[in-house]
């Protein structure tokens, strides 16, 4: 089975206050194509910051970092910008708490914007996002603003973005932590549903553990090391 992401031996520090913090320590796991995990673990266990670093979004102190077997950081040297960003876009989507929807336009040009960047025709893109507004259920909202959508149509739009581009994985940080508890398994479960229709492997931060029992496996942080991966 193909890997699309692994950590080997990954450290991370912060500095504070003129102290040096280690937030991540000897983190080492795979994820393979299409699993579905949830990333659990305390407030301030490192959840986020693992999330950042899978999402090139910042780099480790020490080890290695691969996407999709390409080595993204390497002896804490970052391979190369252009490369990351290039390989982030085509790899990966990522979904908030807080949908973090570009509250000027609309939910199909917020969906369309992956595709956008990644120069996809506007109207190949304009197209795929409808579809994939479908499929979420908000085909009739496609025009609307996300200030005129409740919080689970704005999770769903969310999902429709980091969707969208069909990436090899999708980072999701307390996805359902804004909303209520039927709502959170409404859209957890269509965040399931959806990344298993299109083999999406899917790493989900959240601290509702009756929702990290519904993944395929759970990978779990206690300050900074996995204590428990299954
Ligand atoms: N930029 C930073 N500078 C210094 N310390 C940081 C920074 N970012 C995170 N930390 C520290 O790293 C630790 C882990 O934080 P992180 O946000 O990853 O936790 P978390 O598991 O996501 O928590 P939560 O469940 O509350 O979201 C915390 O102690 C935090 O204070
Ligand atoms: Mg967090």
């Amino acid at each position: 089975m193909s890997t699309v992401l692994k950590f080997i031996n990954v450290n991370k520090n912060f500095t504070q206050a003129g102290q040096i913090v280690e937030v991540l320590k000897e983190i080492n796991f795979d994820i393979n194509a299409g699993e579905f995990i949830a990333l659990t673990g305390q407030s301030g266990s490192g959840k986020t910051t693992l999330l950042q670093l899978a999402g090139l979004l910042d780099s480790p102190t020490s080890g290695e970092i691969l996407i999709s077997n390409h080595h993204v950081f390497n002896h804490q040297q970052k391979i190369d910008d252009k490369n990351n960003t290039q390989l982030r876009k085509k790899n990966i989507g990522f979904i908030y708490q807080f949908h973090h929807l570009l509250p000027e336009f609309s939910a199909l040009e917020n969906v369309a914007m992956p595709l956008l960047i990644q120069d996809i025709n506007y109207k190949e893109a304009y197209r795929q996002a409808r579809e994939i507004l479908n499929e979420v259920e908000l085909e009739n909202y496609c025009n609307s603003k996300p200030s005129q959508l409740s919080g689970g149509q704005q999770q769903r739009v969310a999902i429709a973005r980091a969707i969208v581009g069909k990436p090899k994985l999708i980072l999701a940080d307390e996805p359902t932590g804004n909303l209520d508890n039927e709502l959170a398994h409404k859209v957890f479960n269509l965040l399931q549903q959806l990344t298993r229709k299109y083999q999406i492997a899917c790493l989900i931060a959240t601290h509702n553990l009756e929702l990290a029992t519904k993944t395929d496996r759970r990978i779990t942080l206690r300050s900074g090391r996995i204590i428990e991966s299954n």
